[in-house]
C-alpha cells in the first residue's frame, strides 16, 4: 500500500477545481488514457495579468487527482512568469510528499502547466510538446526530460527515472540508455542497486520453479505495473505456461498484450527460464475485452 499524507487524501477526496473553464487564456494537455495518465489544465487571466482562475480534469489515480488539484491552488493569482517556476518538487512538497512511486504525478502536473502557458504565449499546440530525443518508446520520453528529472529531483537510479517519468517501467528495453544518461549527469553519485532475484539457475523443480516466478513477478514485474496504477496475480504453473490475471488499470488497458509479451514474459525469462511463454488467465481476458469494448 502507497502511504499518502493527510493533505494528499484531502485533495483526493475533496478536489478543488474539477473541470474546464470556459473560453480560457490557455489550454495544457499531457498523457495519454492508453498509459492510464492524462490531464488537461485550463487557465484565465485578470487584467493584471495574474491567474485568476484555473481548473483541472484528469484520468489518473489518487495521486494524479490531488497533485492537480493543489497545482490549480498554487498557481492562483501568480504571474504566468512566477506560474512557470513551479516545479514539481513544489507539487509535492505542498501535498507534503508523494509516495516515490507516484512522482510522475508532479511532474505530469508541472508539464500540464508548461503546456498551457506556451499555449498562451505562442498561442501553439495545446499538448505537451516533446524536446529531444525518444529514449523510452513505450512511455514517449525523451532524452531531455529525463535530464530535466535527474537535474531537478537529483536522481541517481534507473528506478527513481521510472518513478519519476515513466521512462524504463514499460518493457524495460531503455533501461540501459537512461543508466547511461544517470551516469554522466551524476558520475560517482549513482547507487549500486542490489539485484536480490537470483539469476537463472540450472535445472529447477517445480516447486522452485513456481517459487522463482512468483518472486519475479513480486520484485521485478508488480512494482513497474503499479506505477500504473496496475497489478497482476499469478492464477496458476503449468509446464511452462504461466497464467496470470491483470488487475486495475492493466485490465482495461489497450496495451494489455504489450505487456504481457514485452514486460512479463520478458521479465519470466530473464530471471527463472527461457522456456516459460505467458497467457492471459481467460475469464480475466474476457472481462478486460469487455470492459475495452
Ligand atoms: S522503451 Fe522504455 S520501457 Fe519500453
Amino acid at each position: 500500500m502507497w502511504e499518502y499524507t493527510d493533505k494528499l487524501k484531502e485533495h483526493f477526496f475533496n478536489p478543488r477545481n474539477v473541470g474546464e473553464i470556459k473560453h480560457p487564456d490557455g489550454v495544457g494537455e499531457v498523457g495519454s488514457l492508453a498509459c492510464g495518465d492524462a490531464l488537461r489544465l485550463t487557465f484565465k487571466l485578470d487584467e493584471s495579468g495574474r491567474i485568476k482562475d484555473a481548473k483541472f480534469k484528469t484520468f489518473g489515480c489518487a495521486s494524479a487527482i490531488a497533485t492537480s488539484s493543489v497545482l490549480t491552488e498554487m498557481i492562483k493569482g501568480l504571474t504566468l512568469d512566477e506560474a512557470a517556476e513551479v516545479t514539481n518538487k513544489d507539487i509535492a512538497d505542498y501535498l507534503g510528499g508523494l509516495p516515490e512511486q507516484k512522482m510522475h504525478c508532479s511532474v505530469m502536473g508541472r508539464e500540464a502547466l508548461e503546456a498551457a502557458i506556451e499555449n498562451y504565449k505562442g498561442g501553439g499546440k495545446k499538448k505537451h510538446e516533446l524536446h529531444g530525443n525518444v529514449v523510452c518508446t513505450c512511455f514517449g520520453v525523451t532524452d531531455k526530460e529525463i535530464e530535466r528529472v535527474i537535474h531537478e529531483n537529483n536522481l541517481t537510479t534507473v528506478d527513481e527515472v521510472t518513478n519519476y517519468c515513466k521512462a524504463g517501467g514499460g518493457c524495460g528495453g531503455c533501461r540501459g540508455e537512461i543508466e547511461k544518461i544517470v551516469e554522466k549527469i551524476q558520475g560517482d553519485k549513482v547507487k549500486e542497486i542490489p539485484v536480490t532475484v537470483p539469476r537463472r539457475a540450472g535445472k529447477l523443480t517445480n516447486i522452485h520453479k513456481i517459487q522463482l516466478i512468483q518472486q519475479t513477478i513480486n520484485e521485478q514485474i508488480r512494482p513497474a505495473l503499479r506505477t500504473h496504477g496496475g497489478n497482476i496475480e499469478l492464477i496458476d504453473v503449468e509446464g511452462n505456461k504461466v497464467v496470470v490475471a491483470f488487475r486495475g488499470m492493466c485490465a482495461q488497458c489497450r496495451l494489455t498484450e504489450f505487456t504481457m509479451k514485452d514486460v512479463v514474459e520478458a521479465k519470466l525469462k530473464e530471471f527463472v527460464s527461457d522456456e516459460l511463454f505467458v497467457e492471459e488467465d481467460k475469464d480475466s481476458a474476457q472481462q478486460s475485452h469487455n470492459h475495452r469494448e
